[in-house]
């Protein structure tokens, strides 16, 4: 059956994971791999696209990842991903990470990033998605920022290309 192209709102693809972080999440120190939450903010993005688009979605960019408090086993990392921008074939999938600590309750916003994919056919090839709708004057804002952050990296792509 093909997918529904109606247009669709932020919360409708919404996705929380929760993942406890183990020894093997880390290093000698019990600091969690950066390569580690950059793994699970894919997941999140790949399943948010997925869910949004109802095809298979690729990674087609990442921005910049910054850490600015470090995750430590124990704590229980939830990430938070939602579609920010909607294009033709591709998607903006903004992903924000915390960390908790489940003893003292202490919780802490790790780092977000924004992640492109591209919805793609049985062939590989790019298929279109449904459109975003914002609900709310600051899912507008979002959606506004996010379309400049769209026409960025494109002119980026055509500058290296
Ligand atoms: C995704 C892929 C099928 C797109 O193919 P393509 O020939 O580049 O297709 P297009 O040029 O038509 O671009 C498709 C969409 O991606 C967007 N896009 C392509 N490159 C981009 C980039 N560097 N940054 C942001 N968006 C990009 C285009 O703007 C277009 O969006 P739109 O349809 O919403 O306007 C192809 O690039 C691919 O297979 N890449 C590898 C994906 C992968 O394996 N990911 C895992 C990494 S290990």
């Amino acid at each position: 059956m093909p997918a529904d192209q109606s247009p669709k709102s932020i919360k409708s693809s919404r996705t929380l994971i929760a993942q406890l972080m183990e020894p093997e999440h880390a290093n000698t120190q019990g600091n969690v791999h950066g390569g580690w939450i950059m793994k699970l903010v894919d997941e999140a993005g790949a399943l948010t696209a997925m869910r949004h688009a109802r095809h298979r979605a690729v990674t087609v960019a990442m921005d910049r990842m910054v850490f600015s408090h470090p995750i430590r086993i124990g704590d229980l990392v939830t990430l938070e991903a939602e579609v920010t921008y909607a294009g033709h074939t591709s998607m903006e999938i903004e992903v924000c990470v915390t960390a908790e600590n489940p003893i003292t309750g202490v919780r802490v916003d790790t780092n977000t990033a924004y992640l492109v994919y591209v919805a793609i056919d049985d062939a590989g090839k790019p298929v279109q998605v449904p459109g975003l709708v914002a609900e709310t004057p600051e899912e507008q804002t979002r959606l506004d920022a996010a379309r400049q952050r769209h026409q960025q990296r494109l002119a980026q792509r055509n500058n290296t290309s």
